[in-house]
C-alpha cells in the first residue's frame, strides 16, 4: 500500500464500513474496497506527477471515501435505481454521518463522477480524483474481462481434454473375447 494513505487515512481504513466494503462487489469480482483503495494510490501517484501544491491529505481521504455508498447495486432493489447518477451524493451523505470532512474531501466526493455528474469539480484535488476512477474503472473491467476469458479457455481445453479421453475409450481395441 502506498505509505501516504496510511498515513493520512488509516482511520478511514480500519473503519467498519470500509471493512464492509471488502465484501461489496464493484465492478465484477473486483470489491469496492479494492476499487476504492487504488483510486487513492492512482490519485496519490498522478499527484505526485504533476509537482504542483495538492492537499495529500484531503486527496486521499477524498479518494477513499468517493463510492462510500455502503450497498450492492447489483442486487435489485428500488433504492439502488440509476446507481451510476446518484451514488455519488450518497456516498456523501454515509461519509458526512460517519467522518469530519473538509469542503475538498466533499467536494471529491460529489463530483468523482463527472461529467455524468455536474457541476464541474472545484479543486485540482477533485480533477485528479474523478480521473483516478476512471483509469481504476478501466483497469476494474480489463481485468474482469481478461479472467473471463482465462475462464472461458479452461473450460474449453477441460472440454476438448474431456472429448478426447471419450474418443480414446470408443476407439480401444477390443480383446480377443470381446464382442464387437
Ligand atoms: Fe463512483
Ligand atoms: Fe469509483
Amino acid at each position: 500500500m502506498d505509505p501516504v494513505v496510511s498515513r493520512y487515512a488509516q482511520d478511514i481504513l480500519d473503519s467498519e464500513e470500509m471493512q464492509l466494503e471488502k465484501q461489496i462487489p464493484h465492478h465484477g469480482k473486483v470489491s469496492c474496497f479494492e476499487h476504492s483503495l487504488a483510486v487513492a494510490e492512482t490519485a496519490a501517484a498522478i499527484a505526485r506527477k504533476l509537482k504542483k501544491p495538492i492537499d495529500m491529505a484531503s486527496l486521499v481521504r477524498g479518494a477513499l471515501l468517493h463510492d462510500f455508498y455502503l450497498y450492492d447495486w447489483h442486487v435489485a432493489d428500488p433504492s439502488h435505481r440509476l446507481h451510476g447518477l446518484f451514488h455519488a451524493e450518497k456516498a456523501l451523505r454515509n461519509a458526512e454521518k460517519r467522518f469530519r470532512l473538509n469542503e475538498i474531501e466533499k467536494d471529491i466526493i460529489r463530483k468523482h463522477m463527472f461529467p455524468l455528474n455536474l457541476p464541474f469539480p472545484l479543486y485540482p484535488e477533485s480533477w485528479i480524483v474523478t480521473l483516478a476512477d476512471k483509469i481504476c474503472t478501466w483497469r476494474d473491467f480489463k481485468k474482469n474481462r481478461a479472467e473471463k476469458k482465462a475462464l472461458r479457455a479452461e473450460k474449453k481445453a477441460q472440454k476438448n481434454a474431456r472429448r478426447k479421453k471419450e474418443k480414446d475409450a470408443r476407439e480401444k481395441p477390443r480383446g480377443k473375447n470381446e464382442r464387437p
